[in-house]
This record gives structure tokens, C-alpha cells and sequence, in this order.
């Protein structure tokens, strides 16, 4: 099957095959193409210029009517498997309570855990479809999914069946993280659960094959750098790598034992600084933030800007959750990342593709036009005639159609 996609006002985020990340000033440049065509080939990008390109043996033809056609956006960091809403804690915020005085009052994550419970595999399914969808008319491209609304073997192993299915089913790649450290599951002392976690949750994750990466969330008042090492150590044994939750709250050493230990990514950083910088230098972790949850919790944004200044790549994720960022909208992450943490709309969007994309080890499939990768791809509508004005009128319909592997989603 070949599609031709002709009339592509700008062809937008192109990069050379095997270029996996971006860092530094690296991030203010995107590459485009003016007045660009674009052909798909059984669902992957085969070729693209500018002018009109071929049009022998084309077995679909879409006029892009001179929009432009980036690359859909990659989300590193969701935990979008989850049983209803925490509606009432969001009134709870309103009325003065921060995030930690909830979750100590056995709210947040362990009432999501309570709810998850009670709910269904299919139910929970169901749920979690509705919210995939949503992101991928978003424009969004692929999805890492977090567990950790478990917090006991057999709710955590749900949890991940349901992202199983999710991946089975989806147009899109979905990358399946165990976060079984994301709170001490209720009738567990700390070293109890942190066990149960080490010792019987992985490896039964592992012998299921049901993650790629294990999490942790290494901050104050949850889990601590020791627990961190153990359970990156424990997840090593069995062939996953890891994406670590890190100072998001206090700065405790979460990002020099991730790095030390070879994580993927460290993720939220609100609280990082120079300490944290120096030890990802050099390192092949991609720092990642979540404006998106600084915005609705009212905390600090990362540093992005002291981050990028140091030669480091950053990406951007959604965060999507029900506690702290009940939206997996990419590009109102970009429009926050430009308005609050003084990103470029090009260093925006870099973080929120390619960069996104290494964060979830996916960077030679999808993240940018490139000869080979998946044609996971944002038309956008005719009126937006460049890349500012996607952050810029954050809230004005910029899509004009998303297409998955080359075919028209929505
Ligand atoms: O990334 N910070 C830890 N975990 C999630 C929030 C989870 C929740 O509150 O349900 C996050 O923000
Ligand atoms: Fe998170």
C-alpha cells in the first residue's frame, strides 16, 4: 500500500536516520521542508521532498491543502490505567491541601488503589480505551503506561494485562512500565513492601513478560535512593530497564542512583538543580518533565532552561493521571513548557517527539520524518502556517487529521 501525501505546506521535524536524541542547542533547531510531499509505504515513511513528487503507483492520494505535517507526539510518562477519578481530592486542593497532606491522609494513590480494586479487568479496559483514544485524536503517537495503582501482586498484574491489551489492540506502540514502588500498598510495613515488590512482584511481571521498564518513586515521604537501587537491581535481573519518578518533591540522590544504575529516563525533576545536571551529563538517561502536573498541583516547573544550558536533551511527557495531571494532552504540555518553562516552540516539540521517543527506547520507530519509521503523523489544519502558533493559541483546534502508520485515525 502507497500513499502519497502532496500540497504539504511544511514538512516539519525531519532528521537523519539513527539520530536517537537531541541535546543541548541541538533542541532549538527543527528541519523542514517548504512546499514538501511525503510517501508512505506500508505504513512507514519511504520517501519525501519538496516539489510533487512521483505519482506512479499510488494507491491513495491526500491533499495535505498546505498544512503542515509533523511528527505525532511520542508520551513518555502515563499512568492511564486507572479506575474512575479522584474528583474529590481536586476539591480538596481547591479548599488549601497540598498533594503530600492528601496522600497522607490515605488519599491519592492508595485511594486510586482502593477503587482499582473493585474495578474489573474489562471495566478497567474500557476506561483506559477511552482515555487512548482521546490522546491519539490529540495527536498522540505512542504511549508509555505505568501499573502502580495496584500495589499488591495480583492488582498490579491486572493492571498490566489491561496495557497488554491496550498494546494488542492499539494503532500505536504502547511501552508498558511496573511501578509497583509508586506507594506502600495498605497492610505493609515499608521493607515488607518494598520485598514484596523485589522478591514476588517482579518476578512474576517478568515471567509473564508484562514490562519492558520498572519505576520507582524516589522522593521523600515515599520511597527511598536504597529501595531505588534494590529495585532497579531486581528488575536488571530479569532483563528490564528502568524509568525512574525523581525529585519531584526534595532532591534525595534519585537522579545520581538512576543515572548510576543505567535508568532510561528521570522524570518530574521540578526540584532538580546543578547537582542532579552534573550527574546526567555525559549519560545516555533522558531527563524528562511533566509541566502538566506542576500546572494542576501548583508546584515548581523543572528547570528546562539551566538543563538545556548544560548540554543536556530534555523531553516532555503528559503525566497523565488522576491525581496529579487528569490530561494526556500533548500539546497543551508544549504550550506550558513554552509559557512557564521558556522552551522554544522547536526545543518544545523536539522534547515531545524524538525525545520523547528515546525516553520509551523507541526512537528508531517513531519521533520525527525519517526514512523507515512508522508515519505516525500530525496534518495540521491549513490555517497554521508555523510552529508557534501550535503553543501559541493553545487552545484553538489545530489538528486537521492524525494519521497511524500512514492511515487516517481521525
Ligand atoms: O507522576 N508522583 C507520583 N506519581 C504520579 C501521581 C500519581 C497519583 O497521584 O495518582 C505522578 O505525578
Ligand atoms: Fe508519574
Amino acid at each position: 500500500m502507497r500513499t502519497i501525501f502532496r500540497n504539504i505546506g511544511t514538512l516539519v521535524g525531519i532528521l537523519p536516520e539513527g539520530k536517537a536524541r537531541l541535546q543541548g542547542a541541538e533542541m532549538s533547531h527543527v528541519e523542514t521542508l517548504q512546499d514538501a510531499y511525503l510517501i508512505v509505504e506500508d505504513g512507514r515513511i519511504a520517501d519525501f521532498g519538496t516539489g510533487h513528487g512521483t505519482f506512479a503507483k499510488m494507491d491513495e492520494e491526500v491533499d495535505a491543502r498546505g498544512g503542515m505535517l509533523i511528527p505525532a507526539f511520542c508520551d513518555s510518562h502515563t499512568h492511564i490505567v486507572y479506575a474512575g477519578s479522584r474528583e474529590g481530592e481536586f476539591l480538596d486542593k481547591i479548599e488549601g491541601l497540598s498533594y503530600e497532606e492528601i496522600a497522607s491522609r490515605g488519599g491519592g494513590i492508595l485511594n486510586s488503589a482502593d477503587l482499582l480494586h473493585s474495578t474489573s479487568e474489562k471495566d478497567l479496559l474500557e476506561q483506559a480505551s477511552v482515555r487512548v483514544r482521546e490522546m491519539m485524536e490529540k495527536g498522540t503517537g505512542a504511549i508509555e503506561i505505568k501499573s502502580g495503582y495496584g500495589l499488591r501482586t495480583e492488582d498490579e498484574l491486572k493492571m498490566l494485562r489491561v496495557i497488554r491489551t491496550i498494546s494488542e489492540k492499539s494503532p500505536i506502540p504502547i511501552v508498558p512500565t511496573f511501578l509497583g514502588a509508586h506507594a506502600i500498598g495498605r497492610g505493609f510495613t515499608h521493607g515488607e513492601y518494598v520485598d514484596e515488590v523485589c522478591n514476588k512482584m517482579i518476578p512474576r511481571v517478568a515471567q509473564e513478560g508484562l514490562a519492558s521498564f520498572v519505576d520507582v518513586f524516589c522522593d521523600r515521604g515515599f520511597f527511598t535512593v536504597e529501595d531505588l537501587e534494590r529495585i532497579m537491581a531486581a528488575g536488571k535481573r530479569f532483563g528490564m530497564g528502568a524509568k525512574i519518578h525523581a525529585d519531584e518533591l526534595e532532591s534525595i540522590g534519585a537522579v545520581e542512583a538512576a543515572v548510576k544504575g543505567g535508568a532510561l529516563s528521570v522524570d518530574h525533576l521540578e526540584v532538580a538543580g546543578k547537582r542532579e545536571i552534573d550527574a546526567l551529563r555525559g549519560s545516555d538517561t533522558m531527563p524528562t518533565m511533566l509541566p502538566g502536573s506542576s500546572f494542576f498541583l501548583g508546584i515548581p516547573f523543572a528547570p528546562a532552561r539551566e538543563f538545556i544550558k548544560a548540554g543536556l536533551g530534555i523531553a516532555l511527557a503528559s503525566d497523565y493521571n488522576p491525581g496529579s495531571s487528569p490530561s494526556g494532552d500533548m500539546r497543551f504540555v508544549m504550550a506550558l513548557s513554552c509559557i512557564r518553562m521558556k522552551l522554544t516552540p522547536s526545543e518544545a516539540l523536539n522534547a515531545c517527539t524524538i525525545n520523547g521517543a528515546y525516553a520509551m527506547g523507541l526512537s528508531h520507530e517513531v519521533g520525527s520524518i525519517t526514512r523507515g519509521k512508522r508515519a505516525n503523523l500530525i496534518l495540521t489544519r491549513p490555517s497554521v502556517k508555523s510552529l508557534t502558533m501550535i503553543p501559541y493559541a493553545y487552545n484553538t483546534p489545530f489538528i486537521d487529521a492524525v494519521f497511524l502508520d500512514g492511515k487516517r485515525f481521525s
